[in-house]
């Protein structure tokens, strides 16, 4: 079972042990300003494993996409600028409301959806990739030779606090400029001056449809096109990955935001010898975190890394 919290909805997606999607599901959190709770959480999770379960079938491990740093342990949120839930033991309070009987574990939710698209999403075809979520915050998945990178401390592609967007936003973590209070999704809701927050895929295309005849929205777009080039650029001179796997709003948005991200992706390669890295749409949309979080879930399985019950 893979989960995928974030600042305003939750997710789940199960898969079989053969990786077949069988449930798919998604509420979104209404918050009013507050950070959720971990209820809606554990209410998807226990209300999707019990049909599961009435169904004929166990559910044998468990995966949550936070959208934060998790702890070395896989187990606790530590730092979660815009959830709230630093210091939770979100394995372990879900492990609780499982009865004791499905192991589970926490990643980021970056990490998560690059591996999906890693794995069978729309960077299969390379081994060094970066996945860039299009949510609320900015995170990264940096793919390299088929697996996650995390760094001395596990924060490897916290890239959205990079001080690379405008030096006056103020971003969830409480400092000034980072490139996720510039590109994240609210900074493109203001941007184009809609109010309306419904889920976020919802937001998005209600987005894609005014620009389709609005020439305003076009232009703000394009602003943030090249506000999301500048920091790419910066993680195409450090890491040099062979696609670039935009995911989340960017989705619906590509044709508005891509094509200005890329010109400012090509100006700042080193040299125009250089292979500019493909940007790329994701192909598994909203649910790569949840999705890719369900294949962590079997990947537990497998490697022992979770004992079953
Ligand atoms: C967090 C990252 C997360 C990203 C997307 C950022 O604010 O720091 O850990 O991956 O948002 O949810
Ligand atoms: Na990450
Ligand atoms: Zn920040």
């Amino acid at each position: 079972l893979g989960l995928e919290v974030n600042v305003d909805y939750v997710a789940a997606v199960a898969i079989d042990l053969a990786g077949r999607v069988t449930v798919v599901e998604t509420r979104s959190v209404a918050t009013a300003g507050q950070p959720p709770s971990t209820r809606e959480l554990v209410e998807l999770a226990t209300d999707v494993r019990s049909s599961l379960i009435a169904d004929g079938r166990t559910v044998v491990s468990a995966t949550v996409a936070v959208p934060g740093l998790v702890a070395h342990d896989g187990r606790t949120v530590s730092w979660a600028p815009n959830l709230g839930w630093d210091g939770r033991e979100v394995a372990a309070e879900l492990e609780e409301a499982f009865d004791g009987d499905c192991p589970t574990t926490v990643d980021n939710d970056a990490n998560c959806a690059a591996l999906a698209e890693a794995s069978h999403g729309v960077a299969t075809d390379v081994d060094d990739s970066l996945y860039l979520t299009g949510t609320i915050g900015i995170g990264a998945g940096i793919v390299r030779d088929g697996a996650i990178v995390r760094g001395g401390s596990g924060f490897a592609g916290e890239v959205g606090h990079m001080p690379v967007g405008d030096p006056a936003a103020l971003c969830g973590c409480g400092r000034l400029g980072c490139w996720e209070a510039s590109v994240g999704l609210r900074a493109m809701l203001a941007a184009v001056r809609l109010d309306e927050h419904a889920t976020p895929l919802r937001t998005a295309m209600a987005v894609a449809e005014r620009a389709a005849t609005d020439e305003r929205t076009r232009a703000a777009l394009e602003v943030l096109g090249l506000d999301l080039g500048r920091g790419l650029a910066t993680l195409a001179a450090i890491l040099d990955p062979s696609a670039i796997v935009l995911g989340g709003y960017f989705v619906p948005l590509g044709e508005y935001v891509v094509p200005a991200a890329r010109s400012v992706l090509a100006e700042r390669l080193p040299t125009a010898e250089l292979h500019l890295p493909e940007i790329r749409l994701s192909s598994l949309g909203i649910h790569a975190a949840a999705l890719g979080a369900a294949e962590h879930a079997l990947t537990d399985v497998f490697t022992g890394a979770v004992t079953l019950s």
